[in-house]
């Protein structure tokens, strides 16, 4: 029975050392340590044994048993680990792990959604550079040197004639310069401001429109951006444009929808107006034409500009603009 017994482990180790797919292995395991197994039936014939016999015997029988056990163990651990096996195998039958998926920042979302508003209607979507000169960034938008609009916006100087921009507008004149009309362009961004506090942060997000061709009138930009609103806000959003001023249009408007929160009956947000403005807009001032190189006498067209963090704040019901940029997960996660 000992001769056997070590004959029989010898057989299996053998084997064992040989398999090397799951079928294989669960086979061995079967032949060996299955209920009705070689070494199985082995053990159970241990009890017909001699007494002095037995306990030797019974012994070795259950080395025997550990060792095949544990080998099995093994095997059966480098087979499935997920890793490639020794033969390139993968247990593809297990279960995956989860991916993780990422989602898109609430600002990347409003500027996907407002560019394809805009995309719908026929505007080009561009870009332009962050580090811009003073003459994009302020002179050819008619805003000379000593001109008060300057005060308005604090500037990140690079040095005497390179500012970060200050607003996307600069891109109406790259656009501009660079082909004649019809244009009519989206462009999005990042904007700088010397500006920090609950409402302000040194960096923002911009999007700039601009639509130039012959017979454009007031009465596209209010038909275009009412119907932005629409599709932005909701198909009954209630909005106004009131008069304003920009040194680059002319007339300027600015585009107040009816608050949100209290629905034009007056809270802290509206400031007790009822009116929440969204965006700046107006004809092009001839001036700027002068810049690019347009026939003012032949093309008009009108342009507008809006700050994302604003919208996404009365779309998304956030009052606070400096949760967008502190990264924390449980506020990203809810987009
Ligand atoms: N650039 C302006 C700002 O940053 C916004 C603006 C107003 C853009 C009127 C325009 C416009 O294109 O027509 O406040």
């Amino acid at each position: 029975m000992k001769e056997q017994l070590l004959k029989l482990e010898e057989r299996a180790l053998e084997e064992i050392a040989a398999i090397d797919d799951p079928p294989e292995l669960e086979k061995f395991r079967i032949k060996y340590l299955g209920k009705k197994g070689q070494l199985t039936s082995m053990m159970k014939s241990v009890g017909g044994l001699p007494s002095d016999e037995r306990p030797k015997i019974g012994k070795l029988a259950n080395l025997v048993k550990i060792n095949l056990s544990k080998r099995f163990q093994e095997a059966k651990e480098s087979l499935f680990s997920g890793k490639v096996g020794r033969d390139g195998f993968i247990d593809v039958t297990l279960p995956g792990r989860e991916p993780v998926f990422g989602h898109l920042h609430p600002i990347t979302l409003v500027i996907k959604e407002v560019c394809e508003i805009f995309s719908r209607m026929g505007f080009r979507v561009v870009k332009g550079p962050n580090v811009e000169l003073d003459y994009y960034n302020f002179e050819a938008l008619n805003i000379p040197k000593d001109h008060p609009a300057r005060d308005m916006q604090d500037t990140f100087y690079i040095s005497d004639n390179v500012v970060l921009r200050t607003h996307t507008s600069p891109i109406q004149v790259r656009v501009m310069e660079s082909r004649q009309p019809p244009v009519s362009i989206i462009a999005p961004g990042k904007v700088y401001r010397r500006d920090s506090d609950v409402s302000h942060t040194p960096m923002f997000h911009q999007v700039e429109g601009l639509l130039v061709d012959k017979d454009v009138s007031f009465g596209d930009l209010k038909g275009t951006l009412t119907s932005f609103v629409r599709q932005m806000f909701g198909s009954d959003t209630r909005l106004r444009f009131r008069p304003s001023f920009f040194p680059f249009t002319e007339p300027s408007a600015e585009v107040d929808i009816l608050c949100v929160l209290c629905g034009g009956k007056g809270c802290r947000t509206c400031s007790h107006t009822g009116w929440l403005e969204i965006l700046g807009s107006g004809m092009v001032d001839p001036e700027v034409y002068r810049f690019v190189d347009y026939d003012a006498d032949i093309y008009s067209g009108f342009a507008f500009g809006m700050g994302i963090e604003r919208i996404a704040m009365l779309k998304y019901g956030i009052d606070d603009i400096q949760l967008f940029f502190k990264n924390d997960m449980r506020f990203l996660r809810q987009f």
